[in-house]
């Protein structure tokens, strides 16, 4: 099989290697095309264009394969936890039982915000955006520690940044959410692992301590695992973008919270409530939300569907939904937006539209469901979606510090805009 390929441009044929990843995936390498043919690419939104080599993550959209370090999805689901994936994507391997307690152990140890970032918070609104909140803090919290800002910390000190960035993001988030909601701030409890932890700085209070359910602590950790990382995403992308040009992990991990932020993105799970509260509210049986979602016209989109890799099952929305039947019986709820859910999917699995689209729902379809049973409130949901794709930043973060030949991403252009303008003196202009 060639691992070249032939370009014919303007009479001349050129030769580009081609690339082939360990899963088959082939890549044409561009890398010295601008210089042999005067001619760079384009390709919106980089739908087919690879950005790096990457050992952490692997999908396969037609096939709804995802595996964390070549460890298939489906498993890690059913057998592993939030901070053990964490560390098997940060690391390349599954923690032994050492590595594993000292792994948490410095999670603990790294649980605390600085107390003087108490006051940071102060400063918001008590309507802000949760999102905007952890993103300003996330970069807050690396001011109180000066060495955290080091852009490329020896492996030892990366240790104790990664440690504190995945650790502190819970209790950021905890933090911003007692505040909007005018509660007092309940500290992390050493006795707690991280999903509990979380749980209990959320929704404690100052005399007794929230009621730590076994299946929601695991609800949670699993919804953390699912989304803890899927290759080079918009945010993940985005924080490999602001590592290229070596700026501290804190850094880059507010520009992926960011990215993360908006409705195409992470920000569908919480579109994908307000979907279904809107149909539910309407007395709509779905229907007619399918049909405005197929007119272009309408600015309506059945939110938690599609995917711009997977062009079948999301395998995270399958596990998601065997969780979220799950859940709910054993908490005894029945909620109406389930029931619309899954009259949407079958609805839109049976349409032409969504199946010659190739349309499925993926991660963000049924995640706010299990979040609603947790009492999550909505706003918080791209939140718990930042918290899980962490460990993810966090290794791409690293890939690209360890990697001695990484550049800094600078893409090109096509300049389409005016050409040989002249300076017109104020007085002559219309
Ligand atoms: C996440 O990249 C990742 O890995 C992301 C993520 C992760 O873990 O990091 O998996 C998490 O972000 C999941 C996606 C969450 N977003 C949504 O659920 C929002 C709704 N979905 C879409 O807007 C859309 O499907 C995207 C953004 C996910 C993908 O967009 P693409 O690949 O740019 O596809 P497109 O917008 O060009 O759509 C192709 C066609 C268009 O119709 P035509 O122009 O061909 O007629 O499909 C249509 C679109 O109009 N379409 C939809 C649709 N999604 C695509 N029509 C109705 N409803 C939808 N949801």
């Amino acid at each position: 099989m060639s691992d070249i390929a032939k370009l014919e441009l303007e009479g001349q044929v050129y030769e580009l290697p081609v690339i082939t990843g360990t899963e088959g995936e082939k890549a044409v390498d561009i890398t010295q095309l601008r210089a042999k043919t005067g001619h760079i690419t384009m390709d919106d939104g980089y739908g087919n264009t690879g950005s790096c080599q990457s050992k952490i993550t692997f999908i396969d959209g037609e096939k709804g394969i995802l595996q964390y370090r070549g460890i298939p999805i489906e498993e890690l689901a059913e057998k592993s936890s939030f901070v053990e994936a964490a560390y098997l994507l940060i690391n390349g391997h599954l923690p032994s039982r050492t590595e594993l307690r000292r792994f948490s152990d410095m999670l603990t140890q790294n649980e605390n915000l600085h107390e003087d970032m108490k006051y940071q918070f102060e400063g918001f609104p008590s309507n802000a955006h949760p999102m905007a909140i952890l993103s300003a803090m996330i970069n807050a919290s690396s001011c109180f520690y000066p060495g955290l800002m080091v852009n490329r910390p020896n492996p030892a000190r990366f240790e104790v940044h990664a440690a504190r960035l995945l650790s502190q993001v819970r209790t950021i988030a905890s933090f911003s959410y007692r505040k909007s909601h005018g509660l007092p701030i309940i500290y992390p409890k050493p006795s707690y692992k991280y999903t509990a932890n979380f749980l209990h700085m959320m929704f404690s209070d100052v005399y007794q301590d929230y009621e730590l359910k076994p299946e929601v602590v695991r609800a949670l950790d699993l919804i953390f695992l699912l989304h803890a990382d899927h290759e080079q995403n918009c945010s993940t992308a985005t924080v490999r973008m602001v590592a290229s040009s070596q700026a501290n992990l804190f850094a880059c991990a507010a520009a992926g919270v960011c990215a993360l932020w908006g409705p195409l993105h992470g920000g569908a799970n919480q579109a994908v409530i307000e979907m279904l509260e809107d149909i539910h509210r309407s007395g709509d049986d779905g229907s007619k939300f399918i049909n405005a979602a197929k007119d272009k016209n309408s600015g309506k989109r059945l939110m938690g569907f599609g995917h711009r890799v997977y062009k079948n099952y999301d395998p995270r929305a399958k596990i998601i939904k065997k969780a979220c039947d799950q859940l709910l019986s054993t908490l005894h709820i029945s909620d109406p937006l389930l029931d619309i859910a899954k009259k949407l999917e079958e609805a839109a699995l049976q349409d032409s539209y969504f199946v010659e689209r190739k349309l499925y729902p993926n991660v963000d379809f049924y995640s706010g469901i299990i979040m609603r049973a947790l009492n999550i409130p909505t706003e918080m949901f791209t939140v718990i979606f930042a918290i899980g794709r962490m460990p993810g930043w966090i290794a791409n973060f690293k890939e690209i510090m360890d990697d001695p030949k990484s550049r800094i991403y600078r893409p090109r252009q096509v300049y389409m805009g005016a050409t040989q303008n002249p300076f017109i003196p104020m007085d002559e202009r219309k």
